[in-house]
């Protein structure tokens, strides 16, 4: 039987845009790029790569992506305003398929923002849209805040927008604020009320402020919807967007209800995961839906003893079906280089030669330190080359601290900053306060430290720790992480993942700001 339009709901991957929008998420180039292949390689239909007017780092992003993209479309979002359009374009032209994704809020309160009454509005998204549309034949456009927009309104703007030549309108709830049964309805609503609505695709982008995002967005699929917008692990702004991993699942094990199908190579969602977790900075919680650590984790007796018999009793999804394979290769010292690669590929990470070098040296250096490498240790030992970023600003080369019951503790550390070395010696109320006393003495800063976190990856007094930092500048939160087997070691690069990620963002400005004038 061969797929037909109606059967196929496409996926629209926003980690590198609305995800990256979440306060403390800013990612760096080369991350980016390799987000973006990664999402390609899995089977992603259109990939939103950025906002190219926010920065020149977020246009240089968008364009390297596009000139590297092999399947996916690649999309660049745009205000309504020509100048925001011209420079999508310039980004995605680029791609061998790209788009323009152009958007203003509509509903009363951002008509209020924007100063602009009903026909204002309505004459400034035909202008726009036609205006996209002249340069490039894919363009997507948003009625931002359409779940708090009057209906005859909404259907108004949604025509114009059809008429001046957009091929998608994404139907966002911006705020998080609609429910299941409403979000259909909406959907229902426009394809109904809107002249030329079956010849364009409807996309459903929902925010996750009350829990109901993946819902929401499931029930405007139902009612029509034909593209569902998404990021990695649900990252975005406030609590998050629609979780791809949890869409995508649940087209797939609900096909009895849901008859639709994806693109969606799934045995790639728990290596993006993990990637999308160590590049932001935002660890995934245990009991996420699908990718946490304890969604395929059975403690208890009685569902213990249910799995042995039959593994149906208490699991609706195989972790294969996400690329978790239960092994019973245990690495350690003697471990080569092709034991490392075929463990790493199980655990959803395909290395090229070059990467493989790099990690199998970092492999050697762990295993020499601890007896037995879990699949955990090589997870955290993998988030750590991710995020140690040959061009990071700020980097840790050598620290030593000296402690004893007698205080205070001393650090002497080595950074490389822009470029260069320096050093220092610093003491402080305890090894971690000594050290971060030294990275501060050695890059001056106003951020407050507003959490310090430490878990032992796996157990045993040899067992690495991850640090997570947060940071705080002027009400911007910034994440870092890091691990070692010396949790001292672990604070110090932690807290200079945030420090660099902060760096990052004051060279490119405030993403936010611009949102907010989406006129
Ligand atoms: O949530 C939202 O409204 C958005 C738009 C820019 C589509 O992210
Ligand atoms: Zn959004």
């Amino acid at each position: 039987m061969t797929e037909s339009k109606q059967d196929r709901v496409l996926i629209f991957d926003t980690t590198l845009r609305d995800g990256e929008q979440s306060p403390g998420a800013t990612m760096s180039h080369s991350e980016k790029l390799e987000i973006a292949s990664l999402l390609d390689e899995m089977g992603v239909d259109i990939i939103e790569a950025g906002f190219p007017i926010a920065s020149e780092g977020d246009f240089q992003a968008v364009s390297e992506i596009a000139k590297n993209a092999r399947n996916a479309v690649i999309c660049g979002l745009a205000r309504a305003n020509l100048g925001d359009i011209d420079r999508a374009w310039e980004a995605v032209k680029h791609a061998p398929q790209g788009r323009i994704h152009t958007f203003i809020g509509t509903s009363p309160l951002h008509r209020d923002i924007t100063a602009l009454d009903m026909d204002g509005m309505v004459a400034r998204i035909h202008d726009t849209v036609t205006h996209a549309r002249n340069l490039c034949d894919d363009v997507q456009w948003s009625p931002m805040d359409a779940t708090r927009t009057e209906h005859d309104f909404l259907c108004r703007v949604v025509e114009t927008a059809i008429k001046a030549g957009a091929t998608t309108i994404n139907i966002p709830d911006t705020v998080g604020y609609t429910y299941p049964r409403e979000s259909a309805e909406l959907i229902r609503m426009l394809l109904e009320r809107v002249p030329g609505a079956d010849a364009i695709t409807f996309a459903t982008h929902c925010h996750n402020d009350l829990g109901m995002a993946t819902a929401n967005a499931l029930a405007a699929v139902e009612a029509g919807a034909r593209q569902v917008e998404c990021t990695i692990n649900g990252l975005g702004e406030r609590a998050g967007n629609t979780a791809l991993e949890e869409v995508v699942m649940a087209l797939r094990v609900r096909g009895d209800i849901l008859p639709y199908a994806t693109g969606i190579d799934t045995t790639k969602i728990m290596g993006l995961s993990r990637m999308v977790a160590a590049v932001s900075g935002f660890p995934v919680q245990y009991n996420k839906a699908v990718v946490g650590k304890n969604a395929f984790a059975h403690e208890s007796g009685i569902h213990q003893d249910g799995m042995l018999k039959n593994k149906e009793t208490f699991e609706i999804m195989r972790p294969e079906d996400i690329g978790l394979a239960a092994t019973n290769l245990v690495m350690g010292k003697h471990s080569g280089r092709a034991a490392l690669r075929a463990k790493l590929s199980e655990l959803g990470y395909e290395l090229g030669d070059n990467q493989l070098k790099d990690v199998f040296v970092r492999f050697k250096a762990l295993a020499d330190r601890k007896k037995e490498v879990y699949d955990d240790d090589l997870i955290a030992l993998m988030a750590e080359t991710s995020l140690s970023d040959e061009d990071a600003y700020l980097q840790v080369k050598r620290l030593r601290v000296i402690c004893g019951t007698e205080g205070p503790q001393e650090a002497e550390l080595t950074m490389r900053i822009g470029g260069v070395e320096r050093f220092v010696d610093a003491t402080g109320d305890g090894p971690v306060d000594a050290t971060f006393n030294a990275v501060k003495m050695l890059h001056p800063h106003e951020a407050r430290l507003e959490l310090y976190q430490v878990h032992a990856v796996t157990e045993g007094t040899d067992a690495q720790a991850t640090v997570s930092v947060r940071l705080a500048l002027d009400g911007v939160v910034y994440s870092g992480q890091s691990s070692d087997t010396d949790t001292v070691v672990a604070s110090a690069k932690a807290y200079v993942n945030a420090l660099n990620r902060l760096v990052m963002h004051q060279h490119r400005g405030n993403l936010s700001a611009l949102m907010s004038s989406a006129g």
